[in-house]
């Protein structure tokens, strides 16, 4: 499908491909939807195979941020960039002609890190433009925003033990995390205090046995991780592991973790577990909290309102996976819904001439 097509199909307003070949730089930037606010979203670093695949990924990226936003009540549309190179050649020139790129769409793209990019990187786009987020705390950056991220996690995973269990205590409950690195450790240390009985699972041995060594808990094997007896599987590792395979083997009543991209196939997937009865908290709302920490950024807020923003997930999981089960739908179809009547509910408050 051609670049316009595209973009049309999914409700692209701007695509802008950068190209410095002097610093190695290839870059595309896809602004999805600027009705709730400036767009945000990270700079992923990655050898794509063609030029199309970096497209199909920043457009699919950048309009799911307009949905992040939008269900975490943040004024923000939705956008994403995505550099085209090897990970393991940076550069501090790279990532000052891509801040000056940034700097031309004039506050239109706000960035930040994802995948292969990191606070150094941030550090040297900050160096060309203030369109810039997660940048480090010298520079006035909120640092990392796993511990938020995961609180949100953490409250979105009592609103799904609410909805079925019909309290959100955590204690005594069973929760079985996969991934334990950033978000996955802060989320055991939550649970843990809440009275959680725990099981991890982890490629990395290090990872494993901090959090074994900080809360206690059993260490479980990865193939075993979806069959396991608990009340709750928090995937909080890589995206695609709740698929055809996994679905029959998941024995748990919740899925609520952090980890993006959980449905492999989100309207199968997420078709599959209604079917089965397994309680789904969509990943876009449930690990807003990193959004809402580098809102808070942006806003000057300080680090306790964006934990605050994110205990709010409670109510926000609650809600969708209510309204999915009153209207009989998936709980990622009733959340996309949430998103779409807000952006245009609130785009129709600018329809009226302001005079500046
Ligand atoms: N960091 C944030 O604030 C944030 C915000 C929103 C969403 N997320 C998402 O949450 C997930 C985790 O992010 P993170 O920042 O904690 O990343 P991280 O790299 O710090 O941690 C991921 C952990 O998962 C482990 N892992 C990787 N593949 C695995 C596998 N197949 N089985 C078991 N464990 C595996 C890694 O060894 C690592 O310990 C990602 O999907 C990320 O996109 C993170």
């Amino acid at each position: 499908m051609e670049a316009f097509a595209q973009m049309g199909s999914m409700g692209h307003e701007q695509v802008l491909f950068v190209n410095n070949p002097d610093v190695g730089l290839r870059a595309i930037i896809g602004i999805h939807d600027t009705t709730l606010g400036p767009s945000l979203g990270g700079c992923r670093l990655y050898p794509y195979a063609s030029e199309r695949e970096a497209l199909r990924d920043v457009l699919r990226l950048s309009r799911g941020m307009t949905y992040k936003a939008a269900v975490a009540g943040l004024d923000l549309g939705g956008g994403k960039s995505v550099i085209i190179g090897d990970p393991g050649i940076k550069s501090e020139a790279l990532f000052r002609a891509f801040g000056r790129a940034i700097e031309g769409l004039g506050g239109r793209y706000i960035t930040a890190e994802d995948m292969n990019t990191n606070v150094d990187d941030m550090n040297n786009i900050r160096r060309e433009t203030r369109w810039v987020t997660g940048t480090g705390q010298a520079t006035g950056g909120s640092g990392d925003p796993s511990p938020v991220t995961a609180w949100g996690v953490f409250s979105g995973i009592r609103a799904t033990l609410e909805v079925v269990f019909g309290s959100p205590d955590v204690r005594g409950k069973k929760v079985a995390i996969q991934g334990v690195g950033h978000v996955g450790y802060y989320l055991a240390g939550y649970l843990h205090e809440a009275g959680a009985q725990l099981y991890y699972t982890d490629i990395n041995g290090s990872s494993l046995r901090r959090c074994v060594d900080a809360y206690g808990g059993e260490v479980v094997d990865g193939e075993a991780f979806f069959g396991l007896d608990v009340d709750v599987l928090a995937p909080c590792a890589i995206g695609g592991i709740v698929n055809e395979h996994t679905i029959p083997q998941i024995k748990a009543p919740i899925i609520a973790g952090g980890a993006n991209n959980q449905l492999n196939e989100e309207q199968r997937d997420g078709e599959a577990l209604l079917e089965r009865g397994i309680t789904y908290a969509p990943d876009y709302v449930i690990n807003a909290g990193g959004l809402i920490n580098v809102y808070a950024e942006l806003k000057g807020l300080p680090r306790d309102k964006a934990m605050d923003d994110a205990g709010a997930i409670f109510t926000t999981v609650k809600d969708i996976i209510n309204r999915a089960k009153s209207e009989g739908v998936t709980t990622i179809r009733a959340a996309n819904a949430l998103a779409e009547d807000r952006i245009e509910k609130v785009g129709r408050i600018q329809r009226s001439y302001l005079p500046s």
